[in-house]
């Protein structure tokens, strides 16, 4: 049974370093581990410089990658939709609904949904072949509407069907015994895709919010926004019943900074470590600091180490 990470947090605080990072960490520590990308930024190709793409690539011994490209993952999914829809509508609508289909695939929406389906895809699909699943997530924004998109998914789906129900029955089926009702929504096409859709969803939720197997680490940098930011997404995942137990600061300065320049820049970095102390008292902080150089191959190892702490207590669980 897998665990899975989510990295969240604003975008260039760190979140694919630190993915990368944590995913090499566990790799490293015999854990099989999988490593999936949901920014369309796509950097993981560029850290280890192996090409990740919608098919799972083995890294390194135990370290295994994934990038969705939710644009590629959203036409996918709406050819998906067209060709259960060939089965049970005639022609005339069909090309009706396939340019209501074409025009929903360009909207941000469906790369939306189309991405979630794939999440939910790997949570339901992966859980057995791997023991880490750590997703390096797109900014909080979209993260957290993904988080909770199941909901609205799920009445959305409920409705659609009690729909599909209410049809079946308005054509004639009204005129036959009830087990031969039940025998027509029991082999209805529609009925069923959205049937399994929902149980899917529901499958992967259940996975998601089983406390002891998901965690959602935050990374921040000691500044006002991303502190801001840090505080209104874990208030909305917990809202969800998603807990937020451990933030990760990212880019400390060193301690003994002379210029005066990076003097005042320590003075401000302080005022917010404070008040990140003061704040979330109730997360484990890991603090990172800002390496000489990008994090590459070799400064991810050095990464890595500052997230041991991260990993042993999800062996200890
Ligand atoms: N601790 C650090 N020290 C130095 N550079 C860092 C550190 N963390 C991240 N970076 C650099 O900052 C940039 C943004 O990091 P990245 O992990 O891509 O952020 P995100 O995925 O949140 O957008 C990258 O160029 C990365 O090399
Ligand atoms: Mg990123």
């Amino acid at each position: 049974m897998s665990r899975f990470v989510f990295f969240g947090g604003k975008g260039g605080v760190g979140k694919t370093s630190c993915a990368a990072a944590y995913a090499l960490l566990c790799a490293r520590n015999h854990h099989k581990t999988l490593l999936v990308s949901t920014d369309p930024a796509h950097s993981l190709a560029d850290l280890f410089h192996v090409n990740i793409g919608s098919e799972i690539r083995n890294i390194e011994e135990n370290l295994y990658g994934l990038e969705i490209n939710p644009a590629e993952e959203s036409s996918k999914y709406i050819n998906r939709v067209k060709n259960n829809l060939v089965q049970v509508v005639s022609p005339v609508i069909l090309e009706e609904i396939e340019k209501q289909l074409d025009a929903a695939s360009v909207s941000p929406g469906s790369e939306e949904a189309a991405l979630f389906d794939k999440m939910v895809e790997i949570i339901n699909d992966y859980s057995k072949d791997f023991s880490q699943i750590v997703f390096d997530t797109a900014p909080t924004g979209h993260t957290l509407r993904l988080m909770t998109l199941p909901e609205l998914l799920g009445a959305w789906l409920d409705r659609l069907m009690e729909k599909r129900q209410h049809a079946l029955k308005l054509s004639g089926m009204a005129m036959r015994k009830g087990h031969e009702q039940k025998e027509i929504m029991d082999k209805d096409p529609v009925l069923n895709l959205l049937k399994t859709r929902k149980e899917n969803l529901e499958k992967a939720r259940n996975i998601l919010l089983d406390e002891k197997r998901l965690r959602f680490v935050f990374v921040l940098n000691p500044e006002r926004l991303p502190v801001e930011e840090t505080a209104k997404a874990i208030e909305v995942l917990g809202r969800y019943g998603i807990p937020v137990n451990d933030l990760i600061i990212n880019r400390i300065l060193p301690e003994n900074v002379q210029v005066s320049f990076w003097k005042k820049r320590k003075e401000i970095e302080i005022f917010y470590l404070n008040e990140i102390a003061e704040r979330f008292k109730k997360q484990r902080l890991i603090k990172i600091p800002l390496m000489e150089v990008e994090i590459d191959e070799k400064t991810l190892d050095q990464m890595a180490n500052w997230l041991k702490p991260l990993m042993e207590a999800d062996e200890n669980l």
